[in-house]
């Protein structure tokens, strides 16, 4: 099966981007899984070059820290591939102005900025773009990412109906635990890079300190039963999926194990600890050589191109263009 999924150089990943996407990714890898970082898609917020280009490399190291295999899955930087930009203009000119405002993100990050940028609206159009050139049948992402999924689908579909059968109508797919990871602080909104207070979101390269500091400092409730509620103890309740996605039981058995909240955080310290640690040594280790991570990600870009390339002619002649 053909996945294709991307992730964002904007900031330090979280333990959301870790558990929603790139740990899946590790998971579900096979010679035929591409996953980009699509630097791209960070030009859409304000971002100085030089942060783009450490965070882009940062990021390349982090994918294979994580576990992606070069000699298994292809890894890239999707402005290595010209084809994504060409693309996501012939499904600019398939999606709809109204479809493009009614995306939950871009109204929420618009709202943030003093002025936006034509691409931050237009950012969903580049995604579809990704995952319709590599013909991908499956796109492993976080719940946050599901609008822009039924979008990409959307554009498949219109563009097949409109000019002949040209693209592969993809599906999401979503962990059944820790989908969507929330603010340590503010339990009823995501885990976010760019929104989360410094202890609302927890960076998987974080120090043992500060890791142990965010969860026993985490946001609970007052009457102390320890119970698997999302309605009625958010804050618990993503404690005890994040709890859950580590060590591989269910939300409600890891509750039944514990009576008090002290001791619950601190056995998921100890387990988050243990889990991220290896992972910042082996990212350590790939961004000391800077060479060979360059070179990894040009034989990851070479591999993809050629992909992209048939992809695009397809979906070019289709439209009546080169
Ligand atoms: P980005 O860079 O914001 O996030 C990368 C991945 O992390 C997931 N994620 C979360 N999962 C669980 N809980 C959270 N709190 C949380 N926050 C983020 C996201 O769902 C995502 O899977 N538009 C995309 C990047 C993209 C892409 C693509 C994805 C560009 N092209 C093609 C898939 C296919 C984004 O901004 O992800």
């Amino acid at each position: 099966m053909r996945v294709l999924s991307g992730i964002q150089p904007s900031g330090a990943v979280h333990l959301g981007n870790y558990l929603g996407a790139l740990r899946q990714w590790a998971q579900q890898q096979s010679n035929n899984s591409y996953y980009c970082v699509v630097d791209l898609h960070a030009l859409t917020l304000p971002i100085s070059p030089a942060d783009l280009q450490r965070h882009t490399l940062e990021l390349s190291a982090t994918l294979f820290a994580v576990g992606l295999d070069p000699n298994v899955a292809t890894v890239f930087v999707q402005s290595q591939v010209p084809h994504h930009t060409r693309l996501s203009w012939i499904l600019e000119c398939v999606a709809s102005y109204g479809e493009l405002s009614r995306m939950t993100q871009f109204k929420e990050k618009a709202d943030r900025q003093d002025g936006f940028s034509a691409g931050l609206f237009t950012y969903p159009v580049l995604m579809a773009a990704d995952i319709l050139l590599y013909d991908a049948q499956r796109v492993p992402v976080g719940d946050d990412q599901r609008q822009h999924l039924e979008l990409a689908r959307n554009l498949a579909e219109r563009f097949n109906n409109r000019y002949g059968e040209t693209f592969v109508v993809p599906e999401g797919f979503f962990p059944p635990v820790a989908a969507r990871v929330m603010d340590l602080q503010e339990p009823t909104r995501k885990m976010s890079k760019s929104v989360s207070s410094p202890l609302g979101a927890m960076g998987i390269f974080d120090s043992e300190a500060d890791i142990r500091k965010k969860i026993m400092k985490a946001m609970t409730d007052t009457d102390g039963e320890v119970r698997f509620d999302w309605d009625a103890k958010p804050g618990l309740a993503n404690l005890l999926e994040i709890f859950s996605a580590f060590s591989g039981e269910t939300p409600d058995t890891v509750a039944s194990r514990y009576e008090r909240y002290g001791d619950l955080k601190k056995d998921l310290a100890d387990l988050v600890v243990a889990h991220l640690a290896p992972i910042t040594q082996r990212r350590d280790d790939l961004l000391a050589d800077k060479g060979e991570l360059n070179r990894l990600l040009s034989i990851g870009a070479a591999r993809a191109e050629v992909i992209a390339e048939a992809t695009y002619r397809r979906a070019a002649s289709a439209v009546g263009v080169n």
